[in-house]
């Protein structure tokens, strides 16, 4: 049985480091100003913080490729920095998550290159090749960023496994050497105080190989390649070992990054499952068809959304505990999302916010969405940092898309959407460096979304703080994290409400998700309103107002006890 399930009273905030603080003015976020920004974090209320990856990296996808371990990628600091990040944090009582990246190393990995030296060597079987007697790849699966998933050794008929980019070769977990020197590594980690780990495509690590040419499902030939790596009969066995050798013994908190059916939620988030919680895409993939492809995005209506919602969190209450998100790194903002962009603004911001806030389970909140920050729009393709960004542009062009439609779909759901600089003031590059030129383009909306603008009344930033103080440290604390949670039918479909009980306790949280005004039944008496995005609008009252008006777009939440 798990010690204690500390990370149920949670708050995460989630840093992409390379956007956060610049520190020493080279356009790039680094370690010393996460640490420079800790106060902020403070007193925003959150007390854990997710680092994406940190690692050294040719930063070929962000850091995803790591090609060292142990040590910090000087373009974000030196090790003693991260070690100085954990110990202040944690006197200030914020426990830090690294990103665990063990699907795959980069190619500039030790054990890769040694293994292309030497074919013989033990780390040739820790990633996967296959030779081929014609020279053509073994199959012909498309990797998640669009390429083909085999990349061909020069001069030989060998080639290798990548899921993602080609920097990016697979790690091969049926080798117990190689799976020693991972929990080797993660423990290491653990022991210099680290609360845990989100740990990236753990749902990819066991592979289905088949060497054949399969029915394409594109364009290009190829076919998608996640019917054969994700969730793959078998990994249980590989996910119990690394949870028995690393995290159980620690008690940390994890995090997986695996989209898990139900039939396999209990193995994960069950009493004695892997991990302590699962993200879910359901919700924030909505818009996206199951293969990936961002470039064919699929419209959904607000109703849809409360399904999905619904569904995960009956599906996730049943078995254990969620990690709740609307963003984050792989994500574009929410609010250009799920809101029609006519709609964008104060109350559809903090309705979002109130919407998964008050949802079972732990939040994660990504860097700047506490300030309401939006998507993007830079100037061409180029432009664009992301490697899955470029891929999506170039399949949809070859998917016979002319260019400029293909640039407008993909730039709206790109991923550097959240990767831009953090907005922090109106000063020069929204107060995240100094330099002349960032790694990416500052949003220009800076001077007007911004933290340092957003201390005065009715923020979203203090609609952040407030519902984090609720969570966390109120007396409605008990009811919004242990409460269970219960949908509640609403005539409107587009009113999302729903409510959280214990006892004789009742929470309703009500969402307007909509630009006209609405109506719901509220039940029962002595109803406190605990939170809203229009002041005023709700009468405390010790009598049941049966019929309550909403105005668009509002939130609130009310406390029932009966
Ligand atoms: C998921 C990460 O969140 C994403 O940023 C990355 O590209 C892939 N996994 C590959 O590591």
């Amino acid at each position: 049985m798990r010690k204690t399930d500390w990370w149920k009273n949670a708050v995460v905030y989630q840093i992409y480091p390379k956007s956060f603080q610049d520190s020493n003015s080279d356009g790039i976020g680094d370690l010393k100003g996460i640490i420079n920004r800790l106060d902020y974090l403070k007193r925003l209320g959150i007390n854990v913080i997710w680092l994406c990856p940190v690692y050294q990296s040719p930063m070929d996808d962000g850091g995803y490729d790591i090609s060292d371990y142990y040590h910090i990628n000087p373009m974000f600091g030196s090790d003693e920095d991260m070690d100085e990040l954990i110990q202040k944090a944690d006197k200030m009582g914020i426990k830090i998550l690294m990103d665990l990246v063990v699907n795959h190393t980069s190619d500039e990995h030790e054990w890769f290159q040694k293994a292309l030296k030497d074919p013989d060597s033990k780390y040739a079987d820790y990633y996967i090749f296959k030779e081929t007697a014609d020279g053509n790849p073994p199959n012909n699966w498309r990797s998640y960023f669009g390429e083909p998933a085999w990349t061909k050794i020069e001069g030989t008929n060998r080639f290798y496994l990548h899921e993602f980019s080609k920097k990016q070769p697979d790690l091969n977990w049926e080798n117990q050497s190689l799976r020693e020197e991972i929990y080797r590594m993660v423990n290491y980690w653990l022991d210099k105080g680290l609360a845990g780990f989100r740990i990236d495509a753990i749902g990819n690590i066991k592979k289905r190989l088949e060497f054949k040419t399969f029915q394409p499902d594109g364009e290009d030939g190829l076919r998608y390649i996640g019917d054969w790596v994700l969730n793959q009969p078998g990994i249980e066995i590989f996910l119990q070992e690394l949870t028995e050798k690393t995290f159980r013994p620690h008690n940390s908190m994890t995090v997986a990054e695996a989209n898990v059916p139900e039939e396999l939620l209990n193995l994960f988030i069950g009493d004695l499952g892997f991990f302590s919680m699962v993200f879910d895409f359901s919700y924030t993939d909505i818009d996206v068809p199951a293969t990936g492809e961002w470039f064919r995005p699929k419209a959904f209506t607000p109703e849809e959304l409360k399904k999905t919602i619904f569904e995960s969190q009956r599906m996730v209450q049943e078995k254990g505990w969620g990690a709740l998100y609307l963003e984050n790194h792989d994500q574009n903002r929410s609010v250009n999302k799920y809101i029609p962009e006519k709609d964008i603004g104060y109350h559809s911001k903090t309705m979002l916010a109130s919407l998964f806030f008050f949802l079972r389970g732990t939040p994660f909140i990504y860097q700047g969405q506490e300030i309401g920050m939006e998507n993007i729009r830079m100037d061409s393709i180029e432009d664009y940092d992301d490697i899955a960004t470029r891929g999506q542009y170039k399949r949809a062009v070859n998917a016979g898309f002319d260019k400029k439609t293909a640039f407008d779909i993909v730039a709206k759901r790109s991923r550097d959407n959240s990767r831009t600089p953090m907005q922090w003031d109106s000063g020069k590059n929204a107060g995240f460096s100094n330099a002349e030129h960032t790694w990416l383009k500052v949003n220009p909306n800076y001077k007007d979304i911004n933290a340092a603008d957003q201390e005065f009344s009715d923020s979203v930033l203090k609609f952040y703080r407030k519902l984090i103080h609720l969570r966390r440290d109120s007396k409605y604390s008990n009811i919004i994290i242990n409460g269970e949670f219960l949908p509640y039918e609403t005539e409107d479909p587009c009113v999302i409400a729903y409510q959280r009980i214990i006892l004789n306790e009742r929470l309703l949280v009500i969402h307007n998700f909509q630009n006209i005004k609405s109506y719901i039944r509220i039940p029962g008496k002595n109803t406190e309103a605990v939170i809203g995005n229009y002041t005023g609008n709700y009468h405390q009252s010790n009598t049941c107002q049966e019929l309550y008006q909403l105005s668009p777009y509002e939130c609130i939440a009310l406390y029932l006890n009966t």
